[in-house]
């Protein structure tokens, strides 16, 4: 019998403890019997899917109904036992995936007339091949590309970027923090940036006006993987600034970036948005390339739009005035310039020009997936 959630009667420290212990023990099990790669996923769907998972009914069903004194005990301890059930279901493997090389046997003589080994070529990953394509398309337009690290400090990730300190939009960021940090004053602790935003600080210090940059890297945030999120991403940020730039050239830019990427055929539509860094802010979405914008399909209801015929692509903005006084000194009068910046995910458009449901599969490493785009 699969492992149901029950619902918790008594909310003792023994009764809690019993229960999280039946639930590991129970996942640990569903582990070991994990034998092929869709097992795997659905495994990993079972427990950790948003929407229905096993630690989200744990959450639904142990904490929400926890009475007011049990609240904080029930709490630690769930998070305890998410940690744990997080920690298994890392450690799950499918067996290799072509388990009759192991029955190889070995060879004792040498055979000199055999052809010698041929090293398999290498194929370029499909994130990074649709971050290349999609920067191609922006360099065509003049941009360069612009790098910075991963492990960031507080000032160039939020500080310099109009979060003020304890600001809640800095909370929608899920930031993952590197350990041991306390002593120091809050804008020099280090951290994974969750954002390639940074990068438009550090080069608008480095260069001044006018620039037109665009920046690949990987970001992370300490979202529980699925099929859309994982803790390890990657965005492409841009950063336009000069005199007299204009939202009408923010969507011109993208507006014809996106033909060039999805297609001559997919228009664009701004929404309003918010973001600290720009002001106004906006999401970009282009028109289903899938459907044709009509949300549906001969096969039936459209997914990837979700049947409303757009997709949300980017978020941008103008830049808002507050940024350009961190970089003031090295020609970035407010007065004087004006600029546009945009950041999207790389693995969301590669998902979507490439028609892949899973973006896990972009990082699991399987040749057998990834071969496809060699
Ligand atoms: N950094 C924002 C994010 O990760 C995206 C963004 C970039 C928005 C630049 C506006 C301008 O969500």
């Amino acid at each position: 019998m699969a492992y149901t959630v029950p619902k918790l009667a008594d909310y003792s420290a023994a009764a809690l403890t019993s229960a999280a212990a039946e639930c590991v023990r129970e996942c640990a099990r569903e582990a070991n019997r994990v034998r092929t790669v869709a097992e795997l996923k659905a495994f990993r769907d079972r427990w950790l899917a948003r929407k229905g998972g096993v630690l989200t009914q744990i959450n639904d069903l142990w904490l929400k109904n926890a009475p007011k004194e049990a609240k904080r005990e029930a709490g630690m301890g769930v998070n305890q036992l998410k940690a744990r059930i997080q920690e298994i279901v890392a450690s799950a493997i499918a067996p290799p995936v072509e388990p009759a090389l192991a029955r190889c046997e070995t060879v004792d003589r040498v055979d000199v007339s055999l052809p010698g080994i041929r090293r398999p070529i290498g194929a370029e990953h499909p994130v990074m091949r649709a971050s290349r394509e999609m920067c191609a398309v922006f360099q065509r337009l003049g941009f360069s590309i612009a790098e910075g690290p991963v492990v960031e400090t507080d000032y160039y990730n939020f500080e310099a970027l109009n979060f003020p300190p304890n600001h809640p939009a800095r909370d929608t960021q899920d930031t993952l923090f590197i350990a041991g940090q306390q002593s120091k004053p809050q804008r020099e602790r280090l951290l994974l940036r969750t954002h390639t935003s940074p990068v438009q600080i550090r080069t608008m210090e480095k260069m001044r006006p006018p620039i037109r940059i665009v920046i690949p890297g990987t970001v992370h945030r300490n979202d529980p993987p699925d099929a859309s999120h994982s803790p390890m991403f990657h965005q492409i940020e841009g950063l336009a600034v000069d005199r007299n730039i204009t939202f009408g050239n923010l969507k011109g830019t993208l507006d014809h970036t996106m033909k060039e990427f999805f297609g001559s055929s997919v228009k664009t539509s701004f929404r309003p948005s918010f973001f600290p860094f720009t002001e106004p802010s906006a999401e970009m979405y282009v028109s289903c390339f899938i459907c044709g914008g009509s949300g549906n399909r001969e096969s039936g209801p459209c997914r990837p739009c979700k049947q409303t015929g757009w997709i949300e692509i980017l978020g941008c903005g103008m830049v808002d005035p507050n940024v350009f006084e961190f970089v003031k000194d090295n020609g970035y009068d407010p007065k004087k310039i004006s600029g546009f910046a945009f950041g999207m995910g790389a693995d969301r458009i590669a998902l979507l020009k490439y028609g892949v449901d899973d973006i896990q599969l972009f990082f699991q490493g399987d040749v057998r997936f990834l071969r496809q785009w060699a």
